[in-house]
């Protein structure tokens, strides 16, 4: 196993996330490796590797033959990744079914749209769970941190404290924590709680999260809650807020990089004596694409002069889309940029640029460099890694950042432009407005945001929480000898 890889009585740290930062694709026979998409594994991919971190989760794909199980295994390896494969039925029951048809449209208030309870994706949302512990029990010794992500694995603190006591555990959620009245809907909430509650140190992005955590525990389980600090019988367990950052000089650097000046020279060009409206989201109801369309087709309707002067680059990324709902989606997004493009189109210009893949990640610096306006509006989202992106790629402190209020970053860039996704006549008014925002403005703007994003890095992210989490052990220690 992994473990031989490195010295034994070392203490080290597992990640555990359902998803790992690299994904495993096949193509005529042959496994390939490529990064992942979302959040989790562009925010903390660029840093697992220091400290002979270990990072186990799923590689994205089945594979059952088990000499491709131990062929794949043995690559990972090499980027100390443990595979823990996952079968079809696993696939359709635990992540989409569970995962994704519950645990994400309840914390992404999409209740009464989305969310299909199923005794048997429940089931199977368990045992992938100890599939998960049993990977972590194989590679973990007494002593080492076990750091699990996520709400593919709310069961997960849980069941590995129970078989280690002797391990430090933290878990963070990168999604929102929705209020007790959504929560309390999902028929499988206690035992959700009292997974996460295996943990010593609860995280989420931002205070609100905490709060509708600690109002979710007080009011279902039988535990004290005093502030920010549960107490379940001996065990004390700390839950706090630590708004997640990026690696901020990456996309610095990388928006240097001479290849990256090309294509965004291209950019600029070809779209030249027009404002270039960038978005990017990974395929997902709860990122506010069809309400960002709307938001353009209204500014397009009121301001004629408009026309040909704008272009809205919008990038999905596909995502999840075995899922029912993503796959409507997905209908729905191609059939209103058809409409838009359609109305107002001219034989040189499209209001849209329309982009269904995910793009190589110096392409994406090129955008982010490129664009004078970068367009967030999701209707809910944990955190938004992209708006940070776009702040870490202004080199030259200009362009400006259109944010929801929905999104967990906007809690700190709050010198964004920041509107309500649904109130689409003020993300169009806020479009106009960013389109014309002088120079001195936007550079005032993007300096504070650059600062924030600097200062309150991944690195900080990384170091706060693991700091944080030695504290509580500690204080457990204390008082336990009390
Ligand atoms: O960042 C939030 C998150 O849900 C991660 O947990 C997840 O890996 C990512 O978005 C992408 O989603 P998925 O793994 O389902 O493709």
């Amino acid at each position: 196993t992994l473990i031989q890889h490195l010295p034994a009585d070392m203490p080290k740290t597992i990640i555990v996330s359902n998803r790992l930062p690299v994904k495993v694709t096949k193509q005529d026979d042959a496994y390939q490796l490529s990064p992942s998409e979302g959040g989790l594994a562009t925010g903390l991919g660029s840093i697992y590797k220091q400290d002979d971190n270990l990072w186990i989760g799923w590689p994205g794909i089945e594979i059952t033959d088990k000499r491709d199980q131990h062929m794949v295994t043995e690559d990972l390896k090499e980027l100390s990744l443990l595979p823990v494969f996952l079968t079809q039925s696993e696939i359709n029951k635990y992540y989409e079914g569970f995962s994704n048809e519950v645990l994400w449209p309840v914390f992404h208030y999409y209740v009464s749209t989305y969310a299909h309870y199923s005794q048997a994706n429940w089931e199977s949302y368990q045992l992938v769970n100890q599939k998960f512990c049993d990977a972590v029990l194989e590679v973990a010794n007494p002593g080492d941190t076990i750091w699990v992500h996520d709400y593919q694995l709310l069961l997960l603190p849980k069941l590995i404290r129970d078989a280690r006591p002797d391990v430090s555990i933290g878990f963070f959620q990168h999604i929102p924590f929705p209020s007790d009245e959504m929560f309390r809907l999902i028929p499988w909430r206690s035992e959700l709680l009292e997974g996460i509650l295996g943990a010593d140190l609860i995280g989420y992005h931002t205070f609100d999260d905490v709060r509708h955590f600690l109002s979710a525990v007080s009011r279902l389980l039988p535990v004290q809650v005093s502030a920010n600090v549960i107490t379940l019988g001996e065990r004390v367990v700390v839950v706090e807020s630590f708004p997640m950052g990026i690696d901020d000089k990456k996309y610095g650097d990388l928006s240097q990089q001479e290849n990256v000046k090309t294509e965004a020279e291209l950019i600029k060009e070809t779209f030249r004596g027009q404002k270039l409206i960038l978005s990017i989201d990974r395929l997902d109801y709860s990122k506010g694409i069809l309400q960002r369309l709307q938001a353009l087709e209204i500014l397009l309707e009121n301001h004629p002069e408009l026309v040909t002067k704008i272009t809205l680059y919008m990038i999905v990324v596909p995502s999840r889309d075995q899922v029912p709902q993503y796959k409507e989606l997905r209908d729905n997004i191609d059939k209103k940029v058809g409409n838009i493009n359609g109305r107002y189109r001219t034989l040189e210009w499209s209001p849209i640029q329309y982009f269904y893949k995910s793009l190589p990640i110096e392409t994406l610096s090129a955008l982010y460099s490129s664009a004078d306006v970068c367009l967030i509006t999701p209707m809910r989202d944990g955190m938004n890694l992209v708006s940070k992106e776009y702040v870490a790629s202004r080199v030259h402190n200009d362009g400006v950042l259109i944010l929801s209020e929905m999104a967990g970053s906007s809690k700190e860039l709050i010198d964004a432009v920041i509107v309500n996704p649904n109130n689409i006549q003020e993300v169009s008014r806020a479009i106009v407005r960013a389109i014309n925002m002088p120079r001195a403005e936007q550079s005032r703007r993007m300096i504070l945001m650059r600062q924030n994003v600097s200062k309150f890095n991944i690195g900080h992210w990384v170091k706060i929480f693991m700091d944080r989490l030695n504290e509580v052990k500690q204080m457990q220690r204390s008082m336990q000898t009390r």
